[in-house]
């Protein structure tokens, strides 16, 4: 591949130190025989509760949901994707910066997976943090329907936690009869997204983890879905929000209630520690304002019969990742539009899905979804400068944003005080102008789009290129 040859070169040319190899471009693959992890795509069947039995889901383990992935901080896994589906599929590592052929990203980044086929994802991750992983090939229907998992990394030194759990938000659309319905809807796609009618924290609709009474619990929320925006409320617990979107904060979030709920877009996670009720068998409430009113989307039940009486005092900031700082001073602005286009013919994207319609733009130009080919980047950025990227809204919607093997942040909105906070998906509101600050340190082509599928797949989708 080209890419990796211009890489080998670019490092031996320049003899990099040890520092430079400790960040993103570290993990070049080197074929490795056994791999660590064996994903296999495949459809499956599930009974969502009391609901009839439905088939057609979408997962890598039979009969339930995509099971969490561990991997270590500064530690090289090999992720073996095997496609047991009728369609092409690819993976994508979502929040990992990584070298770009091992992004899983169609026609971008490698070729679509064929039915029978593998392909070995080998990085080594940088950040330790709450990532995901999920197909972008076929995105609409794979992931609706089920394929979407938690790919946590974890700090090199144990935090001291005594419990960490994992909560996957996810919606299905089911009808009376257990069969799933058609999650692309014209309407839907134009407007804020199809929403889906079963309500499920991995996979359940009445979830329940446990954790150590009186103990400190790190729980790690997902949203996975590929239309909803949770507005998420916190149990009044001793508690302190450690990490957004798989990087440790720094300042104080806000403690999220109900009567200010914190937006998590799809593609975005939170890290939250609580410090647990001191009886055995309480239940604490995670909750999230649907259609009006709080609904309990996870509870966590306390067990063991003496408390650990931890102290929420003792919790210290979680490491910091090894990311460039984007220098502002030097920085170029580049400003993007998101626009509502609608009546555009949708074009034809290869092997990946396409929908025929086109509601939404880049600058002007409704991208097609996962393909690239007759579009060039979005903007071009050279490796190692600082940028700021003028976010622009001007559609009537939110789009949660995603750009793809690197992370930036917030220094600015016309609309709201947001945390300086790495991130790889802000949450651009309705109207909204948000400056982000990043430092183009990973060569490649990375996709940058919007993580509202249905807004995705019909012209909020694009490229980043950094040469
Ligand atoms: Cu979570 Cu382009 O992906
Ligand atoms: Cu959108």
């Amino acid at each position: 591949m080209a890419g990796l040859k211009r890489r080998d070169i670019l490092l031996g040319a320049t003899g990099l130190g040890a520092a430079a190899l400790a960040g993103p471009l570290r993990g070049v693959a080197n074929a490795t025989p056994k791999p660590d992890f064996k994903l296999q795509s495949q459809m499956t069947s599930y009974a969502f509760g009391d609901r009839p039995l439905t088939d057609g889901l979408f997962s890598t383990v039979a009969g339930g949901p995509p099971p969490v992935i561990r991997l270590k901080q500064n530690v090289e896994a090999t992720l073996r994707l095997e496609n047991g589906l009728k369609d092409h599929t690819t993976m994508h590592w979502h929040g990992i910066r990584l070298p770009n052929e091992m992004d899983g990203v169609p026609y971008l980044t490698q070729m679509p997976v064929a039915t029978g086929k593998t392909f070995d994802y080998t990085f080594t991750p940088p950040d330790a943090g709450t990532q995901w992983y999920h197909p972008h090939c076929a995105t609409m229907q794979q992931m609706a329907n089920g394929l979407t998992g938690f790919l946590i990394v974890d700090e090199a030194e144990d935090q001291g936690f005594d419990a960490d759990i994992a909560i996957n938000l996810k919606d299905f659309r089911i009808g009376e009869d257990g069969s799933l319905r058609p999650f692309f809807t014209p309407r839907g796609a134009s407007r804020g997204g199809t929403l889906g009618n079963v309500i499920t924290a991995n996979w359940r609709e009445a979830s329940v983890q446990e954790a150590p009474s009186g103990g400190l619990a790190r729980v790690r929320i997902l949203n996975s879905d590929v239309t909803r925006i949770h507005r998420l409320a916190l149990p009044n617990l001793p508690g302190r929000i450690i990490a957004w979107d798989g990087q440790p904060v720094d300042e104080d979030i806000p403690w999220p209630t109900r009567e200010e709920p914190l937006l998590l877009g799809p593609g975005q996670r939170l890290d939250v520690v609580f410090r647990m009720p001191d009886d055995e068998g309480v239940d604490t409430f995670i909750e999230s304002r649907i259609s009006g009113s709080y609904r309990t989307i996870d509870t966590i039940r306390t067990v063991g019969g003496s408390s650990l009486k931890r102290n929420i005092a003792v919790v210290r900031p979680l490491p910091r990742n090894p990311i460039a700082e984007p220098v502002l001073a030097e920085a170029e602005t580049r400003e993007m539009i998101f626009g509502w286009s609608p009546g555009g013919e949708g074009s034809n994207n290869g092997l990946c899905g396409t929908y025929g319609f086109t509601f939404w733009s880049i600058d002007r130009n409704p991208w097609p979804g996962d393909a690239v080919e007759g579009v060039g980047p979005v903007a071009v950025l050279e490796q190692g400068k600082s940028y700021v990227l003028r976010l622009r809204n001007e559609s009537p919607n939110a789009h949660p944003i995603h750009l793809h093997g690197l992370v930036f942040k917030p220094i600015r909105s016309d609309q709201r005080r947001l945390p300086a906070n790495y991130t790889d998906t802000l949450l651009l509101l309705k109207g909204e102008t948000v400056d982000i600050a990043l430092r183009a340190d990973n060569p490649g082509n990375w996709a940058f789009h919007c993580h509202i599928i249905e807004h995705q797949k019909t012209g909020l989708s694009g490229y980043i290129q950094v040469v």
